[in-house]
């Protein structure tokens, strides 16, 4: 198969779709790779790069879309990129399209397959090529609530891991999932004291089986949060209620009591926020204020570490992208029902339920057109 490429176009998108490690699977697999020049630029990976894996570097996008079988991408297309969908092209991208139906619309009338990472799932009904991501974002959370601690960004001044004679920080993090887990292990490793809650108990399990007591685990509710995040510096918000709008675990009334200088991070924020004074804010402006309380709410926390999310998403997605170009899309689905609920659009049906449904348009079941 010929895989191809593009640079991502949306704004702010600086993560490219493969690395030279998967260029020479796929060469060593007997594919080629073709790869439009400085698609890595944003990521810190040059052509020669590519090259040197084995990948051809094409001028343009045209020549991408025109000559691959599948392409990958990390964004959905935008509308510039419509015209370039076409019968018989994979995309195996980040497709989100029940929030758009303008792309599904496209991704129809082109006829091409669209294969979403966001949507492959696995038996235990867990996201593989999300996760990454959420790993990511937690691993983050407590470097910018750090840098948000100190005075002249806002913060109290407290720093984080204190020093022999002075207390540290104390980091609350809500939800033990894949980003909070994450968030909890990085603060603990700053040698702040860190609190993780979540109303599920084995999640807490497995904090208390890795880490041993050096973070504390408590059953998330009301009352609990309450104690702990009004004596916190650092609060990283980490719930996720699957397919639903985050929940408000801490009410505004509850940031009111907060000590003045203190630090929220929403890393849910994508999901509506966990924090009652929550609103989206952007890596170019991540920061506002509300009751003396620093907020910061970035939706896509990840563009801002493009080089590591870059291979983090493709060290996920290559597997699945190996068996798409080992079998083509009808075999690999058919070998991998993980896989086959990635796929979104097929021949201009849709054939991933929810999407249908959030447009209020026709769903076809994949096994019928497969
Ligand atoms: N802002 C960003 O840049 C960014 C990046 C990646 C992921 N995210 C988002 O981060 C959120 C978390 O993702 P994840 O992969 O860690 O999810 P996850 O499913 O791995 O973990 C979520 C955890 O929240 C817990 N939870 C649910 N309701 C709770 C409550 N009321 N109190 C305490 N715990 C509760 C669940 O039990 C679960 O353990 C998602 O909304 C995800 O989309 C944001």
């Amino acid at each position: 198969m010929r895989v191809g490429v593009p640079r991502e176009l949306k704004d702010n998108e600086y993560r490219v779709a493969i690395t030279p490690a998967g260029v020479r699977e796929l060469v060593v697999s007997g594919h080629s790779v073709i790869i439009e020049r400085n698609a890595g630029a944003g990521s810190s990976i040059p052509d020669t790069d590519f090259e040197r894996a084995g990948a051809s570097i094409v001028p343009d996008a045209d020549t991408v879309f025109s000559e691959a079988d599948m392409v990958l991408k990390v964004k959905e297309p935008i509308p510039e990129e419509f015209h370039r969908l076409r019968e018989g092209l994979i995309l195996f991208t980040y497709l989100h399209l029940a929030a758009s139906e303008p792309v599904t619309r496209a991704l129809m009338e082109s006829g091409a397959a669209g294969v979403a990472y966001e949507t492959v799932e696995l038996p235990d009904r867990s996201l593989p090529l999300l996760a990454p991501m959420s790993e990511v974002a937690g691993r983050m959370a407590p470097q910018a609530g750090a840098k948000l601690l100190e005075r002249e960004h806002g913060g109290r001044g407290v720093l984080l891991g204190g020093v022999s004679g002075v207390r540290p920080g104390r980091v609350v993090v809500i939800g033990a999932g894949m980003s909070g887990m994450n968030a909890a292990w990085i603060a603990q490793g700053m040698e702040a004291e860190v609190v993780i809650l979540d109303k599920n108990i084995n999640k807490l399990r497995d904090v208390d089986r890795i880490h041993q007591g050096k973070i504390l685990t408590l059953a998330s509710n009301r009352l609990a949060v309450e104690e702990v995040v009004t004596d916190a510096d650092l609060v990283i918000g980490a719930v996720l209620v699957p397919g639903a709008v985050a929940p408000t675990v801490v009410t505004e009334d509850i940031i009111k009591e907060m000590k003045p200088g203190s630090v929220v991070v929403d890393i849910s924020i994508d999901q509506g926020g966990c924090f009652e004074t929550s609103h989206m804010t952007t890596h170019s402006d991540p920061t506002y204020v509300v009751h003396d309380v620093v907020h910061y709410c970035v939706g896509n926390m990840p563009g801002a570490v493009p080089h590591t999310s870059t291979y983090a998403l493709t060290n996920a997605t290559l597997p699945y992208v190996v068996a798409l170009a080992d079998h083509g899309l009808a075999d690999a689905v058919r070998r991998d029902p993980a896989l086959a609920k990635g796929v979104n659009v097929l021949g201009g049906q849709i054939v991933y339920e929810p999407v249908a449904e959030a447009h209020g348009l026709p769903w076809t079941a994949l096994h019928s057109l497969i």
